[in-house]
């Protein structure tokens, strides 16, 4: 029999820690403009993303790498206008926190103050040590992301799975640890082994959401573009799609265009 669930009107990061303890999952989807945070809002997730996979799926660089704080501030002043119900976490994009503490913390700051946004996350574990201090320091809710951190793609120099081999896994662990002793609320793992992540998952408190990363984990995230099938080129393991939004919405555009060219829109009743 499943326990019956808690009812959250707004999702905040202690709803977050109270479901892990409640052995609820969580929901967690990207969402980068008004009208579709507007619709995962209403759809009951329980976190939106403002991903800098943006920079890929709204702007079609080939990483996430060109996306400028500027950008970032811009899609998640949209999605936060839409939003009702969902704690909204806003990437901090690379070059906007790795460089000092200081510059990470003003980073974060413009984030919050100019969209409105809840949280920021932030890849990396020792290696971004002092900025996630610095940015927890001031009240800023972080959430951490290991594994595949797709910011680093040039050093690692593909999209595989990480933490496979025993030493990278050890610094995994580690890295998420220290991750829950700085004060993150939660952390993204993203594409490893699904025994590393559910391993993960037992040792700290904190949620981890996964992204090919198993099913013993707190909760999942997918990127929004992904599931609904409105990106076609990309087909990880790990990907579920729920449409081919992608096949519906150019079936629906052909149809305009039939109809635009043989005069039959507007007809009669759509004018004035
Ligand atoms: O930017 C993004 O969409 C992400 C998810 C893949 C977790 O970081």
């Amino acid at each position: 029999m499943s326990a019956e669930r808690k009812e959250y009107k707004r999702i905040t990061t202690n709803s977050l820690i109270e479901m892990k303890q409640d052995g609820e999952k969580i929901s967690m989807l990207t969402a980068y403009d008004y009208s579709m945070a507007k619709a995962v809002d209403a759809a009951n997730i329980d976190v939106i993303l403002v991903g800098d996979s943006a920079s890929n799926v709204m702007s079609g660089h080939e990483t996430t790498v060109p996306i400028t704080l500027d950008q970032m501030i811009y899609h998640a002043t949209a999605v936060i206008r839409a939003v009702k119900r969902a704690l909204v976490v806003v990437d901090l994009p690379f070059g906007s926190y790795q460089s000092d503490a200081k510059e990470a913390l003003r980073s974060a700051i413009r984030i919050m103050k100019e969209s409105g946004a809840h949280a920021v996350k932030i890849e990396g574990g020792e290696e971004v040590k002092g900025s996630m201090e610095r940015i927890l320091n001031a009240g800023i809710p972080v959430m951490g992301h290991l594994g595949l951190t797709p910011q680093s793609i040039y050093k690692f120099g593909t999209y595989s799975v990480r933490a496979r081999e025993v030493e990278e896994a050890e610094k995994l662990l580690q890295d998420a640890q220290l991750l829950e002793q700085l004060g993150c609320f939660a952390l993204v793992l993203e594409k490893i082994p699904a025994t590393l992540a559910a391993q993960v998952a037992k040792t700290v408190n904190i949620p981890v959401i996964g992204i090919g990363a198993g099913n013993q984990v707190d909760g999942q995230v997918l990127v929004l573009h992904d599931m609904l099938g409105l990106t076609t080129e990309f087909s990880p393991r790990f990907l579920r799609r729920y449409m081919n939004l992608y096949d519906q919405m150019t079936d629906a555009i052909g149809r305009y265009v039939t109809d635009v060219k043989a005069n039959d829109f507007p007809n009669e009743k759509e004018q004035y």
